[in-house]
């Protein structure tokens, strides 16, 4: 059961014991985090799950798809850090990633 710890747009830290093979944007929804909209529900579609990956978590994800780059050209506040919490599958090996919920206001 991989941990994820998540930082809410407010500064509130949330530690998740997430199930294994679900998404990071799941896994903040089902834990009740505000702030992640998520509107099209994981289909890399709206870029409403936007997150901020942790510097030193960065080597943890597989590159990003097409799909998700030209989505994330769409959003406000892109950084070298940004990706789609829909598109971040967790593992056992991805114990102990930290994302922040992008601040989109
Ligand atoms: S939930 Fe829509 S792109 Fe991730």
């Amino acid at each position: 059961m991989p941990q994820l710890i998540v930082t809410s747009p407010q500064g509130d830290v949330h530690e998740i014991n997430a199930d294994a093979n679900t998404t990071a944007m799941v896994a903040i929804r089902d834990a009740g985090v505000d702030g992640l909209l998520a509107l099209c529900g994981g289909l890399c579609s709206c870029a409403t799950c936007h997150v901020y990956v942790a510097p030193e978590c960065a080597g943890m994800l597989d590159d990003m798809s097409d799909d998700e780059n030209e989505l994330l050209d769409g959003v406000a506040r892109r950084t070298a850090l940004s990706r789609l919490s829909c598109q971040i599958l967790l593992t056992e090996a991805r114990d102990g990633l930290r994302l922040s919920i992008a601040d989109e206001n």
